[in-house]
């Protein structure tokens, strides 16, 4: 097993959970079928990260772009998602997991919506670990939605032109108060951003595997976490400032 320093944990890790249907194909299977086995893996990675002590674990579970899909892709997202909600609800509370959730959650058909709100209710009070979803997430359109939620501030008075800064500008952020993302993994080789969290992660360490989502588990998680252990994270700064050494 790989050796994970508990000191050096990722505060927040943030994974872009692709593959699901190259990973079908392979088995010559139906994409959907991918996105079932999918959901596997989120529950072992949940767990884990639960376990291992991890604050936070955004996933990206379905992106603005994504409403473009075949319908009947769509709708089979749409329903495991809900199913997920239903059936790990109790689960959450039993591990005290906080459920939130980030995107334009009203794009969101109306039963999944009413689900997401139960179950983020029903786990308000668990302090463990924020779970939390990108739903008809993207990033542009957060920014966006920041802009607008200053401007109107601005216009009703509760903000001034001068207290604008990077933490207040933060705030607007669907993301809200949650820190910076450490670690962020992206799954099945593909090495790019697909307009996840663009704000958050400047200063993220990325961590790109060829594993297709499905075949993602505990072993892979390790994995990541010890290579994010490895790196030596500067924020601008030289190596010798960070380790103390010299002037
Ligand atoms: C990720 O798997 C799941 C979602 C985007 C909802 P994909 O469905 O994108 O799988 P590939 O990229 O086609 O293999
Ligand atoms: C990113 O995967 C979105 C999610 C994992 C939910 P995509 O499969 O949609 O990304 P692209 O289209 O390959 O960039
Ligand atoms: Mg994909």
């Amino acid at each position: 097993m790989e050796e994970i320093d508990q000191e050096k944990l990722p505060r927040h890790i943030a994974i872009i959970m692709d593959g699901n249907g190259r990973w079908a194909k392979k088995k010559k299977l139906n994409r959907i079928r991918g996105h079932i086995k999918g959901v596997d893996a989120v529950r072992e990675v949940v767990t884990a990260c639960r376990e291992l002590g991890i604050k936070v674990l955004t996933l990206y579970a379905f992106s603005i772009e994504n409403w473009q899909r075949p319908q009947e892709e769509v709708s089979a997202l749409m329903g495991l998602l809900k199913e997920y909600l239903v059936k790990e609800g109790e689960e959450m509370v039993k591990n005290n997991i906080r459920l939130s959730a980030i995107g334009r959650l009203e794009d969101l058909p109306q039963d999944v919506l009413t689900t997401l709100r139960e179950t983020m209710e029903k786990t308000e009070n668990c302090d463990g670990m924020i779970l939390n979803l990108a739903l008809s997430y993207g990033g542009r359109s957060e920014i966006l939605h920041a802009v607008r939620g200053i401007i109107s501030d601005l216009k009703e008075g509760k903000l001034r032109e001068e207290e604008i800064d990077l933490s207040s500008f933060q705030k607007y952020l669907w993301t809200g108060n949650l820190p910076d993302p450490d670690l962020l993994i992206r799954t099945s080789g593909e090495s790019r951003i697909s307009n996840f969290l663009l704000y958050q992660i400047a200063y993220t360490e990325l961590y790109l595997t060829q594993t297709l989502w499905p075949d993602f588990n505990r072993k892979e998680l390790l994995k990541a976490i010890a290579d994010y252990q490895l790196r030596e994270r500067r924020f601008g700064r030289t190596s010798e400032q960070i380790n103390g050494i010299g002037t």
